[in-house]
């Protein structure tokens, strides 16, 4: 299969660039040898039917999983496939399904992001001294800064689980940013928000990117992909097909083939698609009013609020077999 890449303004230097991204379980390649480079002040889509691998290259890109080839940049380094020493390099993510600490506070939730970037140590949080009391009452202005940025800093003392769906994902990305990243990975964002959500969201997302975050984001939300990206990649069992703005991407046969259920170039089987997702890649219109831009699909994929993950404390960015 040919990639065909469509000539892209870009913005800035390279935040990420993945080069041969591969990833095997056993006999099936769900990641395979897939380039995307996103540069600083874009704001970069990943669309592909159900079980392309978008996950799965999440996944690569933060060291949950260690691929079985390729590379990944953070700014002109490679990274070693560790997600404690990704968040530090200054790559944060949230999750296709939500993971916060359940029991913990709104606000507290947010502190725990921001542990990669405090400098006080074990002995200093037990002796509770005054720098470590600088330090925390730091964290904490800056939390509820992003809280406040988020939209949430009215809700900094209630229970995660207590919030609804739409601000639990907004809590995730609030966490995500109290890490001070430069890039932000965003999977499936929107996923059972209704239209007043999901178009905050994008002015949310929006108002990352002009903090100088650079943000690659998975949705099926087709509008809410052509509405925010500079550029958009396809992947389609596991291949980048294709690449490019808007246009690029909205007339290539093998994109709308893809979402249809054909087979692709010499393969037996179909991928999995959804035909909400296939009108929509077709029909999305820009800058669509919110009443219109629903997804069905996502209210499928929608968990209710109580289904919050509680990952442990020591591990915000979860377990290897999670998405
Ligand atoms: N840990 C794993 N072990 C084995 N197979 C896996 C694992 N993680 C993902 N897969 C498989 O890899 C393929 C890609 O899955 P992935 O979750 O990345 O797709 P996706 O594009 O994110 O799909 P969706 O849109 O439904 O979220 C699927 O066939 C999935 O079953
Ligand atoms: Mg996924």
């Amino acid at each position: 299969m040919t990639t065909s890449t469509a000539p892209v303004t870009t913005t800035g230097d390279p935040v990420l660039e993945a080069t041969g991204v591969i990833m095997r379980f056993g006999g099936l390649t769900a990641v395979n040898n897939v380039d995307l480079t996103v540069n600083s002040g874009e704001i970069v889509g990943l669309i592909g039917p159900n079980g392309a691998g978008k996950t799965t290259f999440f996944n690569c890109l933060t060291g949950l999983y260690v691929p079985t080839e390729g590379t990944v940049k953070y700014k002109g380094t490679v990274l070693p496939p560790k997600p404690h020493l990704v968040t530090q390099a200054g790559i944060a993510r949230t999750f296709q399904n939500i993971r916060l600490f359940a029991n913990m506070t709104v606000l507290e939730n947010v502190l725990v992001g921001r542990h990669s970037r405090t400098k006080e140590g074990l002995l200093s949080a037990v002796l509770r001294g005054p720098k470590y009391k600088r330090a925390e009452a730091e964290s904490r202005e800056k939390a509820m800064g992003l809280l406040e940025f988020a939209g949430l800093a009215d809700k900094a003392d209630h229970l995660a689980r207590n919030l609804p769906y739409g601000e639990q994902r907004k809590l995730e990305i609030a966490r995500a940013l109290a890490s001070e990243p430069g890039l932000l990975l965003l999977d499936e964002p929107t996923a059972g928000m209704n239209p007043q959500e999901t178009r905050a969201a994008e002015e949310l997302v929006f108002a990352i990117r002009d903090r100088g975050i650079a943000i690659l984001v998975i949705e099926h939300d087709m509008r809410f992909i052509f509405n925010l990206c500079d550029r958009t990649a396809v992947l389609v069992q596991g291949q980048k097909i294709v690449e490019g703005d808007r246009e690029t991407v909205q007339s290539d046969e093998r994109v709308i083939t893809a979402y249809l259920g054909a087979p692709l170039e010499g393969t037996a089987e179909a991928p999995a698609a959804a035909d909400a997702d296939a009108d929509a890649i077709a029909d999305a219109p820009a800058d669509l009013p919110a009443e219109a831009a629903a997804d069905p699909v996502e209210e499928a994929d929608a968990e209710p609020a109580a289904e919050a993950s509680t990952a442990s404390a020591t591990s915000t960015t979860g377990t290897e077999d999670e998405k």
